[in-house]
């Protein structure tokens, strides 16, 4: 008997699963980075400069050497060199990893020194004490799309620019022409857990204890910076408490490793709060101007979106805010460019729904603004714009559902025999509104290993180097290797998120799920028919490796994206400005849903983080410091659980037709366009389009 034949199925696949690893979070069982003892840990600091341009003249480091505890002090001065000239998985390091290898300072927020002491109240009070001798030089950090310096990026993870057809030309052809400017401010992804690093050295073997996005990432970027044998390399980042693209390779691993090394003892790095405002990313501001011209019909002639961002001097990164609209909208001539402008500010990264996420604030209230302007339903207005192939490639779509989404979506929100005039719904002082926009994401698959064992006492066994960064990511292998095995979910044992594992892609991109479910479901599927020949299991157990490299690499091009429709309903208070929202719905084409359970909360946390967006997010940097005003959870504001209301996401039948297991990807697109579909409410019900965010009291009277 094989041990898929003696064991009922008691998993229907497609309902919901709990977190496997559920119960131990809410007891605590669970311990994150900075909780699991070591024994001689001693507790990094780092410290930030307080200029914004410059260089260091002295970090004074003997009255702190002095001091209870302290063990080092590290900074340009005595640090060990490290090797830079490297490629990473996302390009060429960000220049801040370097850390204490010269005396220039290019922002405020910039590492210059960490003070290393037995215990973390010691660490942090010396590193308080450190006077550090600047020599400042001007500095700019004020982001406008006008500035001179403004530059064509060299290089991006898309182009940068692409152009179809006469642009100009169709504007002046069009019936109706919409010629806005949108801005959106700088924005911080500052997770529940702060960044944290335990590193130690066990003989030559550099062991890693991180909160991470994804371990190979870190270990090959540690083995490069400090130009070891990757093979000697271990990072392990068993739980995460949110990343949403600022775990990747950060400053606190590269600080922990080196102290590390130069104590031969371990250490811990751990940012406070205001430095994770500081050094691990942020989205860049956005200043974009959107041209749309139509026919009478309501046909697209010409899609013009042009989008500015920020970075700093010393490594571009770019907000791709224009780029969705090459796939999303047809029209006869498309413009899509971005422009840069490198500033004195720490630089941006990735963002939950990098690019989208703004641009789909821009690109969506300006479809809304066409709608207005041409007398068209917005839903009616997108359908007649609905392209048969990719708009600017010309390539096929793998599946788009995107009309499906509206279809569902303003059935269930009541959308028909909507009013379309603004300002005319009274309730007391409050105008009511409601408005609708488009999410899409890109769907990507990366190359990914994994091993299921099929354990000689009928259990299973799944390594895969997942990283669950709190999306449920390690419940939703389970559930793949159940449903392809065929077996109940609690006989399968998991371990995700160690470099030791067969490499495996990073979370990101919204891209886990499907790449690393694609590779457990290979291994788990010929395991199966392994298993079904029978002739019983040995000791050590089967196992099965699977490696997708050559099948991703065998993907024909095409347009892959997850699509959805936003609704929301706001209310306007006519007294104070402020906007509360009602209810929301996302209605998302996103794929095979591996897990309801937490798909849902995927799309809800990103309708959340849209209504945040919408109404209060705003990091404001000081010209005169420049740093950041208020750089905590308490000056900046997030929405919090009043400020959310009944939010209802749900999805429509759409599984990729090019995954082996229909998977696409949910991560990223619950925010896309939640924040344009609020502000076309708050049009809806004032008549005053906002194109600023966020939609501040001030902004609305
Ligand atoms: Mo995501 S912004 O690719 O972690």
């Amino acid at each position: 008997m094989t041990a898929t034949q003696d064991t009922p199925v008691t998993r229907t696949p497609g309902t919901g699963h709990v977190r496997v690893e559920g119960r131990d979070k809410v007891t605590g069982a669970a311990r994150y980075t900075g909780d699991l003892p070591f024994t001689g840990l001693a507790h990094g600091r780092l410290v930030l400069s307080a200029i914004a341009r410059g260089r260091i003249r002295a970090v004074e480091a003997d009255r702190v050497l002095a001091m209870p505890g302290v063990l080092a002090v590290l900074h340009h001065g005595n640090a060990p060199r490290l090797m830079t000239d490297y490629m990473s998985v996302t390009g060429p390091p960000d220049p801040v990893l370097a850390l204490f290898q010269h005396d220039r300072v290019p922002y405020v927020g910039w590492p210059v020194a960490l003070v290393v002491a037995e215990t973390l109240e010691q660490a942090a009070e010396a590193a308080a004490a450190l006077e550090v001798a600047y020599e400042a030089e001007p500095h700019d950090v004020v982001f406008s799309a006008d500035h001179p310096g403004t530059v064509t990026p060299a290089n991006s993870m898309m182009p940068a620019e692409l152009v179809k057809g006469d642009v100009e030309a169709e504007l002046a052809a069009s019936a109706f022409v919409v010629d806005q400017e949108y801005t959106t401010p700088e924005e911080y992804h500052t997770a529940l857990e702060p960044h944290a690093t335990t590193a130690r050295w066990d003989g030559d073997r550099l062991d890693v204890v991180d909160s991470n996005q994804g371990t190979h990432w870190v270990a090959n970027d540690l083995a490069q910076l400090f130009s070891l044998d990757p093979a000697s390399v271990r990072v392990r980042s068993e739980h995460v408490g949110g990343g949403f693209g600022s775990k990747g390779v950060r400053p606190n691993q590269v600080a922990a490793t080196m102290a590390a090394a130069v104590l031969r003892r371990p250490v811990r790095v751990a940012l406070t709060r205001r430095q994770t405002f500081a050094l691990v990313g942020y989205r860049s501001p956005t200043a974009q101007r959107v041209r749309l011209g139509a026919d009478a019909d309501g046909r697209l002639r010409a899609l013009d979106h042009r989008g500015h961002s920020a970075t700093s001097t010393v490594h571009d990164f770019l907000e791709l805010s224009a780029a969705s609209g090459r796939s999303l909208y047809d029209a006869d001539a498309h413009s899509t460019v971005h422009r840069l402008l490198r500033l004195d500010v720490p630089t941006p990264t990735f963002v939950r729904a990098p690019g989208e996420a703004p641009g789909s604030f821009a690109l969506e209230s300006a479809i809304d603004e066409l709608a207005e302007k041409a007398g068209l339903d917005p839903i009616e207005l997108r359908a007649r714009n609905e392209p048969a192939v990719g708009p600017v490639s010309g390539l096929p779509f793998g599946s788009r559902n995107l009309l499906a989404c509206f279809e569902e979506g303003a059935r269930r929100f009541g959308w028909a025999g909507r009013d379309p005039r603004p300002g005319v719904r009274r309730e007391g002082r409050w105008l009511l509104g409601t408005g609708t926009a488009a999410a899409i994401f890109g769907c990507h698959s990366a190359p990914s290993t994994a091993a299921v064992t099929a354990e000689a006492d009928g259990t299973f066994t799944v390594r895969v180097n997942a990283a669950d960064i709190g999306t449920g990511a390690r419940t939703a292998m389970v559930v793949v290797a159940a449903d392809t095995l065929e077996v109940a979910p609690d006989r399968i044992r998991i371990h995700i998120a160690d470099s030791d594992l067969s490499p495996a892609t990073f979370a990101g991109g919204s891209m886990g799920t499907r790449s690393w479910g694609w590779a457990v479901a290979a291994a788990a599927g010929e395991l199966r028919e392994r298993l079904a020949l029978g002739g019983g299991i040995p000791p050590e157990g089967i196992t099965v490796r699977s490696d997708t490299t050559e099948a991703v690499r065998a993907l024909s091009q095409k347009e892959r994206h997850s699509f959805g429709a936003q609704f929301a309903e706001v209310a306007v208070d006519t007294a104070t400005g402020e906007v509360r929202v009602r209810r929301m719905l996302g209605m998302f084409a996103a794929g095979r849903i591996v897990n309801p359970l937490t798909a849902r909360n995927q799309f809800v946390g990103g309708m959340t983080w849209g209504i945040s967006m919408a109404l209060h997010e705003e990091a404001v940097r000081d010209p005169a410091s420049g740093g950041l005003v208020g750089a905590d959870l308490a000056g900046y504001h997030v929405a919090s659980n009043a400020d959310v209301p009944l939010i209802e996401a749900d999805w429509v039948h759409d599984p990729d037709p090019d995954d082996p297991i229909g998977i696409k990807g949910i991560g990223e697109v619950g925010i896309v366009g939640a924040a344009a579909a609020i502000a076309n409410a708050v049009w809806h019900a004032t008549g005053a389009r906002q194109r600023h965010l966020p939609i501040r009291p001030d902004r609305v009277l």
